[in-house]
């Protein structure tokens, strides 16, 4: 939600923090109709994976900076309120004038309310939650005014470069300098700025009035902050991050990829530790919210993403895909097919080939074979679809067996609408046949290869729909003879 509101000058709470996620940026070197922030790692957008960076941290409020599509990033915000205990607020920022300037709009609407503010980009997802811890228990424990969260950088280019004086064996923080205005020399540091830092507000707010926009953007510079502290004799201080890839910034399509990269090796270590054997790790692509029992084989070429639950001593892939939000028991073995927003059971065999998508609920023992595909239906146990079916909006009870090549034509294309089939235990289904809905089979009945099904079948009872077979006796001979070439 948006809010306007004035700045109650009151006793800040310092346990407390206030949050400020810069989201406002249109991203142009991505050359994207969409905001740099809604870009998805994982089908999760950045800022997503951002806002999920947060838990475990006393926070008070969030702010989010939205300029460059704000109505699309604050659907997202106002999404996101649901899954969080704190406020999450949008602040408009027009034009976007620079970090600087955005941090200065939240500081405008007055909705900063604690001594300590965690500015976090909407563009750097990676960060850790216990990185985020350490930078507050650092900035705490120092009392400096602003603590900046930095890492070492072999190829440190398009960061900003934190400038240190040497005193003795002490570096000090002076400035930080963007790579757009730096000399030969200062593009050499390879000590770079993450974007994220901690302030103390009471310190940092009267600072935010004295940026300017004199520099190679002509923006309000955030970073700037720092050179002022210095200069009014406050005390900056860097927390250093080991893992440099953990601060991989998003603004061009090569760092978004570089992101996948290190948040799915972030994950494939995460399941390994947890006793997941991954066969390849290289052609394995596995989102950060994916969770997979022990003992289970992860074969090469998966691409399994979304809000993922895999049981114990499963066998996924060779090449499975998993999207939304998938469920599966143990000991379910998946080849070769694709899987999303489905519920699965223990001991399922699927594929290879197969294609289950939009709410399909399968219970234990069930085997769903080559080329099969199911949509938004209920299978029950021990039933089988071996090959090349299609089910679409049924009930199928336990013990069923569909015949190769048995289809449920679900889709009127007149009236366009979707009917339901309904197949109850024990039915037996031939071959080849088709079961028009919406259209009952009961319990133990029989549908004979072939028949095209249009009115309910009783149980127990043999629905066969196809011609009675005839014989002609001797065809093939006549024929034969018939043709017969006259000898020379
Ligand atoms: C910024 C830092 C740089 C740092 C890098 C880390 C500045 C001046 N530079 O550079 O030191 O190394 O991040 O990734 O801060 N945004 C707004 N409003 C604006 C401009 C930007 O909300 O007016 C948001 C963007 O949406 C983005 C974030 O701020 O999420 C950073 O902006 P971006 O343009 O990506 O800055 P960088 O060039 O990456
Ligand atoms: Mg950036």
């Amino acid at each position: 939600m948006s809010k306007d509101i004035k700045n109650p000058e009151q006793a800040r709470p310092s346990n407390e923090l206030d949050v400020v996620v810069l989201a406002a940026g249109k991203g142009t070197r991505l050359k994207s109709n969409t905001s740099k922030v809604l870009h998805p790692l994982f089908e999760k957008p950045l800022l997503g994976h951002v806002l999920g960076q947060l838990q475990g941290l006393p926070v008070h409020q969030v702010s989010v900076v939205v300029g460059h599509q704000h109505e699309a990033v604050t659907d997202f915000v106002n999404a996101q309120q649901v899954d969080v205990p704190f406020l999450c607020q949008t602040i408009h920022q027009s034009p976007q004038r620079g970090t600087g300037h955005a941090v200065q709009c939240v500081q405008a609407a007055g909705a900063i309310e604690s001594e300590y503010v965690l500015v976090l980009s909407g563009d750097v997802p990676l960060i850790q939650p216990k990185t985020l811890q350490t930078l507050w228990e650092q900035h705490q424990s120092s009392g400096a005014a602003v603590t900046v969260l930095g890492a070492h950088m072999d190829e440190p280019t398009g960061y900003g470069r934190l400038i240190q004086d040497q005193d003795g064996e002490r570096s000090q923080l002076r400035a930080i300098v963007e790579e757009k205005d730096a000399t030969d020399a200062q593009r050499r540091v390879t000590l770079v700025n993450s974007g994220i830092y901690l302030f103390s507000w009471s310190v940092v707010a009267p600072l935010l009035q004295q940026l300017d926009a004199n520099n190679a953007q002509g923006e309000l510079y955030l970073t700037d902050v720092v050179g002022l502290a210095v200069e009014g004799g406050h005390a900056v201080g860097v927390s250093v991050l080991d893992e440099a890839t953990h601060m991989q910034g998003v603004n061009r399509r090569q760092d978004l990829a570089q992101c996948h990269t290190v948040l799915n090796a972030l994950t494939l270590e995460r399941l390994q530790d947890g006793g997941v054997t991954i066969v390849d790790p290289t052609s394995t692509w596995i989102g950060p919210d994916v969770v997979i029992g022990s003992d289970t084989v992860i074969y090469p070429g998966c691409y399994l993403s979304g809000n993922v639950s895999i049981g114990s001593q499963c066998e996924i892939g060779p090449h499975a895909q998993f999207w939304g939000d998938v469920v599966l028991g143990d000991r379910v073995v998946v080849n070769q097919s694709v899987i999303r927003d489905s519920v699965i059971a223990h001991d399922v065999s699927i594929g290879p080939f197969a294609h289950l998508r939009n709410g399909v609920n399968v219970a234990s023992h069930v085997r769903l074979g080559n080329f099969v595909e199911v949509k938004n239906t209920s299978i029950g146990t021990r039933t089988n679809a071996a090959h090349l079916s299609y089910l679409g909006d049924a009930t199928i009870g336990d013990d069923v067996n569909m015949g190769a090549g048995s289809i449920t034509a679900n889709y009127d294309p007149v009236r366009e609408q979707k009917h339901t089939t309904v197949i109850e235990s024990g039915v037996k289904v031939g071959c080849n046949s088709v079961l028009v809905a919406p259209v009952k089979v009961q319990k133990d009945a029989c549908v004979a290869a072939g028949s095209v099904i249009t009115k309910d079948v009783e149980a127990s009872a043999l629905a066969i729909t196809r011609a009675r077979q005839s014989e002609i006796k001797g065809w093939v001979s006549r024929i034969k003879q018939a043709v017969q070439p006259v000898s020379s």
